[in-house]
């Protein structure tokens, strides 16, 4: 079977509103549930460092982010959720990005120029205030995507230059130094809704028009009722083009309460009657999730560990490639007789890997290992050394084999199946 993988960014400043709700982090967990997708969803907390100077901040954002997704219905289990600060291997793949990284490509990024204008129409320097970290941004966010190889990247088309970029700068690295890359897709989401803000333009937190997502069920209440409406008085038919409750409502009702709805503006529902029922209806699928989320933020541990389970799947991915990539570009033992062969051996010293043994009743059996010595799973008792052979050969070879050994192999304490499947691919992959 083969899998697509997708990953994304979401990064961490300020606090998650209805709108990243419905047009990011519901559809995002929603797909994530698709068997046949592998899911990489991460806080970009380096690349919030870029714009955010206030540590308290950057911590608080990212304890908000990420327990939201984790109250949304994220799991944990089915997909890799990090830090990307928990991987060093993403700073470390960055320089080896900025070395084949074109500075004039960098120059053209859009970021980067608005950034350059706005300067240029205020009459500073036209690098006033512009940070190494703003131009770099680009080769850092194509680092996030290359270092697991993603396929599909689900992004807002403001996005879509970086992910060519991403593309570019994978091309240049693989034609020095071998296919290292997969070039990475833009996946741009035609039908997700728009979600109007309190004042019916976009809701975004750049406009002070938002509600937050998992705010008081009271004060909920109190900006539903403050959205703009028009003028119209109950009883005269109203205008759903246009309507920023209308387009709220539609976000968070099924088809069928929506098309009512349409014929309830039609029919010329009072706005107060309208604000109820959008407020209802946003309350009924929010207050459930508002419970687990007010649970995490009062017990931060809860979310550290829940992304403690993905970093520690993630490395086992990152490191060993960053190895393979540093053994690339020449970045090498220097021990005598240390040539291409010795030190891809001694890369592979950081992989899981089986033992095979006999105890004392005559019986053969495998351990699995994780790079760092740890036990991941263990095999039951075979008669013959061979068939223990056999299923250490599958287990190598073929994604799909784990479950139908199932009988054979039982997971060590607090080891998950998902740990055992990436390890498991860790190896595949470096074969
Ligand atoms: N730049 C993205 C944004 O502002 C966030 C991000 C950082 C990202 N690294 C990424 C998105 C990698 C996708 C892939 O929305």
């Amino acid at each position: 079977m083969s899998v697509t993988r997708f990953l994304t960014g979401i990064t961490p400043s300020g606090t998650p509103h209805l709108g990243n709700y419905a047009g990011m982090i519901r559809p995002a967990i929603k797909a994530s549930r698709d068997p046949g997708v592998e899911s990489y969803y991460f806080l970009a907390d380096y690349h919030a460092l870029i714009k955010a100077h206030d540590p308290e901040r950057v911590h608080r954002s990212t304890l908000e982010i990420a327990a939201s997704w984790l109250a949304a219905g994220l799991d944990p289990a089915q997909v890799t959720f990090y830090r990307q600060s928990a991987l060093p291997e993403v700073t470390e793949l960055t320089w080896f990005l900025t070395c084949v990284t074109g500075k004039g490509m960098l120059n053209r990024a859009h970021a980067y120029k608005a950034s350059q204008d706005k300067n240029t129409e205020a009459g500073r320097d036209i690098d006033d205030g512009v940070t190494a970290g703003l131009f770099m941004y680009p080769v850092l966010m194509a680092a996030d995507i290359l270092i697991f190889n993603a396929h599909k990247v689900p992004v807002g088309r403001d996005q879509i230059q970086h992910i060519e970029m991403a593309r570019d700068i994978a091309s240049s690295f693989n034609h020095l130094y071998g296919e290292h890359f997969t070039l990475p897709e833009a996946a741009i989401e035609e039908n997700v809704a728009t979600i109007a803000g309190l004042d019916g333009r976009k809701m975004s937190k750049s406009y002070d028009n938002t509600i937050p997502l998992f705010t008081p069920r009271d004060q909920l209440k109190k900006l539903v009722g403050s959205i703009v409406t028009d003028s119209r008085a109950p009883g005269e038919p109203k205008e759903v083009e246009g309507s920023a409750l209308f387009q709220l409502y539609q976000a968070f009702a099924t088809p069928e309460q929506t098309e009512s709805m349409r014929r309830a503006y039609a029919d010329g529902i009072s706005w107060g009657d309208a604000k109820q029922a959008l407020f209802e209806c946003i309350d009924a699928e929010i207050t459930p999730m508002r419970a687990h989320y007010d649970d995490l933020m009062a017990n931060p541990e809860k979310v550290e560990a829940a992304l403690q389970i993905g970093e520690e799947r993630a490395r086992a991915k990152s490191h060993p490639f960053v190895q393979t990539l540093r053994e690339a570009v020449g970045l090498r033992s220097l021990r005598a007789g240390a040539g291409n062969k010795k030190a891809a051996k001694e890369a592979k010293v950081a992989l899981p890997n089986f033992k095979q043994y006999r105890e004392a009743n005559g019986k053969f059996y495998f351990k699995f290992v994780a790079a760092d010595g740890k036990l991941l799973m263990q095999s039951v008792g075979f008669t013959a050394p061979k068939e223990a052979g056999q299923a250490i050969g599958q287990l190598q070879k073929d994604a799909d084999s784990l479950a139908a050994l199932a009988s054979q192999v039982t997971l060590a304490e607090g080891v998950s199946l998902a740990d055992v499947q990436a390890a498991l691919e860790a190896l595949r992959n470096a074969a």
